[in-house]
């Protein structure tokens, strides 16, 4: 059985743009792979915390030495990179605040770059310690950016993404959703198209 692992981080849970083309897509996921699983993380409605010092020193102790604190944050970070590790595709809801990404994502960010379980650093550089699998990220934004410096978001995600060894990464862009209705609809008839076209 294929799983899909759906992560959601609009401000909006899911009545967000990002998050509907996300589950637009796990609907066309499923109709392509029936039986799959789709498993929703929801990071508005379920935060991950922002990384403390003693969590991340927790990370490098073994589970026996963590103190409870840092027990709890193993948890968290164990079972995000559980799921990622579960999933055979990854489709992520991003919308643009305030020229980057939520602050919950970049707290899920914090909690999945672990070093020795998702990546290391060799003689030659870092290395992905998780098994590829396609990511598709659906970018929702009020303005227009792609393709100028201005996007902050892109070279950011695939950095990281390609850094835990997911290199295999899809940006669909929603754009211009804050520059009247009929922009907006028209970018998001756009994603839906190339939405269609992805899960095919
Ligand atoms: C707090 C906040 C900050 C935002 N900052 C930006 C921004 O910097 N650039 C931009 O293009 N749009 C910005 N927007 C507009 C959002 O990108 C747009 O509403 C998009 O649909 C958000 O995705 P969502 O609907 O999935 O939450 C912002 C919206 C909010 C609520």
């Amino acid at each position: 059985m294929k799983t899909l692992l759906v992560i959601k981080s609009s401000l909006f849970n899911g009545s967000g743009q990002s998050s509907k083309l996300a589950e637009q897509f796990a609907a066309e996921w499923q109709k392509r792979n029936a039986g799959g699983r789709v498993l929703v993380r929801d990071l508005a409605a379920d935060p991950v915390p922002h990384l403390s010092a003693e969590a991340f020193q927790g990370f490098g102790l073994p589970a026996g030495e963590r103190s409870p604190g840092q027990q709890a944050a193993a948890v968290i970070s164990d079972s995000l990179i559980a799921e990622l590790r579960q999933a055979d595709a990854v489709a992520i809801g991003l919308p643009m605040y305030n020229f980057t990404v939520p602050s919950t994502f970049k707290a899920w960010m914090d909690h999945v770059a672990r070093v020795g379980v998702t990546f290391e650093y060799t003689e030659s550089g870092p290395r992905g310690l998780l098994e590829p699998k396609p990511v598709y990220v659906f970018a929702a934004r009020g303005g227009q950016y792609e393709g100028t410096e201005a996007d902050t978001q892109t070279g950011l995600v695939r950095n990281f993404l390609r850094f835990i060894g997911l290199p295999d990464v899809q940006f669909v862009y929603a754009e211009g959703l804050g520059m009247g209705e009929e922009a907006a609809q028209r970018a998001l008839a756009e994603a839906g198209q190339r939405i269609e076209r992805l899960a095919a």
